[in-house]
């Protein structure tokens, strides 16, 4: 994608308007790239969900969304962008509904001249993808002759690898493969961007970027807050299917894939689609010393009690849904063969960080003897994805004064220094590449099978509770003392990452 492209004209349909994250990202994140001249010439956004609103009324419910967000929105502007909102309630059950869409659509685009350009977004309950899918084509929605047509699909895409190679199969029969855009959010963070331009557009990090320097990986994607109202969703899900097998898996491919001959939509998930195949399947017999699940228990944190999980609004009793996973994963291939992954995602753990972390080997030799200070013998690079967005080197030099004592220090990038830099969210960058046609940035077909395949066993031996221990953590802690033992050993400790990038330790504040 250019930087400056512009987008066709084109509609964006909404369906699931009425829900959370319409109002919290995708039409403020619409609205940024209307502020920012990104937004096509002439477009429409067109939600639709049950809820019983007027064009006016939604007007009015993303106009006060667009007031409630981060940054002053200036009024005219928003008014403007609004101008562009429609919305009609409909039943998306009913196939009989979107014969009434179908003909709105039609309104709207001879009305705002978006040339018949079509994108829906599924925002709705993963159930319904299918059946909107067929009913989009029952009216021809699917096929725009000339304009082109296009759908995003919002996670959990599939519950296991059997549904979602269904719904692969049942959007298939409709919409070509170019036409498909899976979202990863993930995928839209600058920061997980960067770690291309980081590992490819650079000569001195991908030279050590294998086996022969690099003892071991972690990726870490914290996160302080509980439920936060969505507890029934969660607890159909889990954080192995909520974050792991969607988030972390295209954070791995991006860390582990070989450099693409080209740029391109295809060329990279070419690249990234290896990785995911080259993962080590684990065997039902191991899952217990290659997974860890936990879930998290009542506390108090800085004297306010926190509940339990089981304790949480919508969240039965005896839930056996993990609120957190560990994994260590394995990519047999010629660059990390023996090359240890851990991976670990949680909700109420201490702080929100989302990271990697590249474990360099020792120097063969110590030369200077046991002594350290301010860190570990290895050198460490820390990729961190959010918050404080910046790279993190960890090296060893000499104690000033007498003898060779050595310390640990750090070199640092934030992003935060880039003052005046605009950084797009990662809902606006992937619009807009929907918009654009450029599918680098979601996940294709057979990757998301991929990672399915990988994370399909584990979700099977959890069937037999028996089988695997489900391990209690207290909140705000750092997830169940078995997560140590998974990494220990070989591979030390997992590092306990504080907000502040070059900050780390156990008890660091929120
Ligand atoms: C979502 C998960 O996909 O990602 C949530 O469903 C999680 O449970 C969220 O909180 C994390 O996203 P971010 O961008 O805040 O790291």
């Amino acid at each position: 994608m250019q930087p400056t492209e512009q987008p066709n004209n084109c509609i964006i349909t909404i369906f699931g308007a009425s829900g959370d994250l319409t109002r919290r990202k995708l039409l403020p994140e619409l609205f940024n790239l209307f502020r920012r001249e990104r937004m096509p010439a002439s477009f429409a956004v067109f939600g639709v969900s049950r809820t019983p609103h007027s064009d006016d009324a939604f007007r009015a419910e993303i106009r006060s969304a667009l007031d409630d967000g981060e940054d002053p929105v200036p009024a005219e502007l928003a008014e403007s962008f609004c101008s562009h909102l429609y919305y009609q309630p409909g039943d998306v059950t009913d196939p009989a509904s979107f014969a009434a869409l179908a003909e709105r659509l039609q309104v709207i685009d001879r009305e705002q001249g978006t040339g018949g350009n079509y994108l829906f977004y599924l925002s709705t309950a993963p159930a319904l993808f299918a059946d909107i899918t067929d009913s989009l084509a029952a009216h021809g929605l699917h096929d725009g002759g000339d304009a082109w047509r296009r759908i995003i699909y919002e996670k959990p895409f599939g519950y296991d690898l059997a549904t979602a190679r269904e719904l692969n199969d049942r959007i298939a029969n409709v919409f070509h493969e170019d036409q498909v855009y899976r979202i990863d959010h993930y995928l839209g963070k600058e920061t997980v961007q960067n770690m291309l331009v980081f590992r490819f557009g650079n000569g001195i990090f991908e030279p050590l970027w294998n086996r022969n320097f690099i003892d071991h990986v972690e990726i870490t994607a914290a996160e302080h807050y509980g439920m936060e109202g969505r507890g029934k969703t969660y607890d159909r899900s889990g954080a192995l299917r909520d974050m792991f097998q969607n988030h972390l898996m295209q954070v791995l491919g991006m860390v582990a894939m070989e450099p693409p001959a080209r740029f391109n939509a295809d060329a990279l998930r070419n690249e990234t689609i290896k990785v995911f195949q080259a993962l080590r399947a684990i065997d039902p017999d191991e899952i217990e010393d290659r997974v860890v699940r936990g879930q998290y228990t009542a506390a108090t944190i800085d004297g306010d009690p926190v509940p339990a999980y089981r304790g949480e609004h919508g969240i039965a009793p005896d839930s056996g849904t993990e609120t957190y996973v560990a994994v260590k994963a394995f990519i047999d291939n010629w660059r990390w063969g023996g090359v240890p992954f851990y991976v670990r995602t949680g909700k109420r753990l201490p702080t929100r960080v989302t990271e990697v972390v590249v474990h360099f080997k020792q120097t063969p030799h110590r030369l200077f003897g046991e002594s350290i200070s301010g860190g570990g013998r290895n050198n460490q690079l820390i990729i961190r994805i959010q918050p404080d967005e910046g790279i993190l080197i960890k090296f060893n030099m000499k104690q000033p004064g007498g003898g060779f004592e050595m310390r640990t220090v750090n070199m640092d990038f934030h992003y935060g220094d880039l003052a005046n830099q605009y950084v797009p969210k990662a809902y606006e960058r992937l619009l807009l590449d929907c918009m654009l046609g450029d599918a680098t940035l979601f996940a294709r077909r057979d990757a998301l099978e991929a990672c399915w395949a990988f994370v399909d066993p584990i979700l099977t031996a959890w069937q037999t509770p028996a089988a695997t221990k489900l391990h209690g953590y207290p909140a705000g802690t750092w997830g169940p003392i078995a997560a140590t033992d998974l990494i220990e050993g070989s591979a030390g400790d997992w590092r306990y990452p504080c907000k502040n990038l070059t900050d780390d330790g156990e008890y660091c504040e929120l």
